[in-house]
């Protein structure tokens, strides 16, 4: 019912730079420029939430380098190899910049970002300091919160409702505000909060319909993530899921996407231990190695790890990191090499390291006529220092596909996968793991929307 009055339309014609893909693939890819702030949404400021924010703040201080983010230091190779032309990704597509970003964000708790990032313990005191008046303006708005969802969390910051319907109605006041109150041109939202309880999707899940009778009826699987995305959604406003919840991996969320030209990507971002799975798995099977077993532990203590000490928790970030490994070695094609593996991934609760995660992983791999082998990598990584430059890209780029007559109506963003533990595909398709290939195919889509060439690496033109 809502959706009709509320439809989103972003068509421009004045602003529009229309370019002719050398791919031969469709014309018209008009790209609107980044005119204006935008504004950057989060549920959940927690630990990555604002060491993306404190960072974003540091680098325009120029107190920091925006190490780790391939829109801010990443190149694009174009052409040919001869031709010298690789121009920084940010000055190849218009993309929004740094200072032109304004945030804002929900939380069950009530501190500020600055006592936020202080909890989190990621950053360093002197830099929070030095830019503690940002941070501090930046307060939470009363969260949509179900502790069935999450329950080794509670808090007082929690908005109340009828039923889902009204939070999903309060959500989109924020959203309204917010952009009023800012000034933005144009919004995205990032989920940050925690992991979600495992669901499988139901029935209040398959189309806009039954989603909001399901709100209305205050179905219990619709869970809070799905009630923020459905509020960024039908303010037209993209929206990206960083943990590894349905989320908007349902029906409802891609029809509605499609429907308001809000693009959507997720899920679960991939930092640690799934990045080197993705970059080690690949060159096991280029090089036609067989893998036996792959354990994987990790030992983390921050809020996230609390959070998935609960089994729910848990069985919702498993299922994310386990796929990896099947899609990207293909056991169906090669039964000798991949046909039986023991894959293992545990997830423990260890206070004194914080935010400073060790992923351990021992893989039993083999070679020639059978001999095993095995690799071990110890990874002592820094969950949200890896995870901050993500959340910046999204933000751009989710923004960029916004703009693109092109992207906006497609609703999966699948050349952001390069983002994701677990990314998602159009239904029936399954998605690409592998670091390299979702590198290759990411540039490709920008060389594609700017009507360059394809980079294939077949080459034989530098032998003619
Ligand atoms: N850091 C990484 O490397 C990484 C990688 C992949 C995914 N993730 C995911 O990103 C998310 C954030 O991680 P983090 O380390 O910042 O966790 P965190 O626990 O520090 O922050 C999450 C915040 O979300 C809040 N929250 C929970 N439910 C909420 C709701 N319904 N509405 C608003 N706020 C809510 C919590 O109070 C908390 O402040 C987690 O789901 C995590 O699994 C993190």
């Amino acid at each position: 019912m809502a959706i009709k009055q509320k439809r989103v339309t972003t068509k421009k014609t004045a602003t529009v730079e229309l370019t002719k893909s050398a791919s031969g693939n469709s014309a018209g890819s008009g790209i609107e420029p980044a005119k204006g702030k935008l504004g950057v949404m989060i549920p959940g400021m927690g630990a990555v939430a604002t060491t993306f924010v404190a960072g974003v703040e540091a680098i325009r201080k120029g107190l920091a380098k925006p190490i780790g983010s391939l829109t801010q230091m990443g190149t694009i190779r174009l052409g040919k190899r001869t031709e010298g032309r690789s121009p920084k990704v940010k000055e190849f597509v218009p993309l929004a910049g740094l200072n032109d970003l304004v945030f804002t964000g929900w939380d069950i708790f009530e501190d500020n970002m600055y006592e936020a990032a202080s909890n989190a313990g990621v950053l360093d005191r002197y830099l929070l300091d030095e830019i503690k008046t940002f941070l501090s303006s930046i307060k939470p708005r009363k969260a949509v919160f179900d502790h069935n969802y999450v329950k080794r969390i509670d808090g007082p910051n929690v908005k109340k409702g009828k039923n889902k319907m009204d939070l999903a109605e309060q959500l989109r006041d924020d959203i309204r505000q917010f952009k009023k109150s800012s000034g933005a041109s144009r919004l995205v939202t990032v989920w940050c909060a925690s992991t979600e309880t495992f669901i499988e999707p139901s029935a209040a899940h398959q189309s806009i319909r039954a989603f909001e009778n399901g709100l209305a009826k205050n179905d219990e699987n619709i869970a809070p993530s799905m009630i923020y995305a459905y509020a960024s959604l039908m303010e037209g406003v993209p929206f990206a899921n960083g943990a590894p919840n349905l989320t908007v991996d349902i029906p409802a969320m891609l029809e509605l996407s499609k429907q308001n030209e809000a693009p959507i990507c997720g899920k679960d971002f991939k930092t640690g231990q799934t990045l080197m799975k993705t970059v080690l798995a690949p060159a096991f099977k280029a090089r036609l190695l067989g893998l036996s077993g792959w354990y994987s532990t990790n030992i983390l203590g921050n809020r996230d790890g609390e959070v998935l000490d609960d089994p729910g928790s848990f069985k919702t970030k498993e299922e994310s990191k386990l796929g990896v490994l099947e899609h990207i070695l293909q056991p169906a094609i090669y039964p000798e090499l991949y046909g039986n593996i023991f894959h293992k991934v545990r997830i423990n609760y260890y206070p004194p390291r914080g935010d400073n995660k060790e992923g351990w992983d021992n893989i039993d791999i083999f070679g020639w006529l059978g001999y095993p082998m095995q690799i071990k990598v110890d990874f002592l990584c820094r969950d949200s220092i890896l995870a901050a430059p993500i959340v910046l890209d999204l933000v751009l780029f989710l923004d960029l596909a916004k703009r693109s007559a092109e992207l906006r109506g497609l609703g999966i963003q699948e050349w952001m996968s390069f983002y994701f533990k677990s990314p998602m595909t159009a239904p029936g398709l399954y998605p690409e793991h592998d670091l390299f290939i979702q590198s290759m195919k990411l540039k490709n889509t920008l060389r594609h929307l700017k009507g360059e060439e394809l980079i294939t690496h077949l080459g034989l033109e530098y032998y003619d």
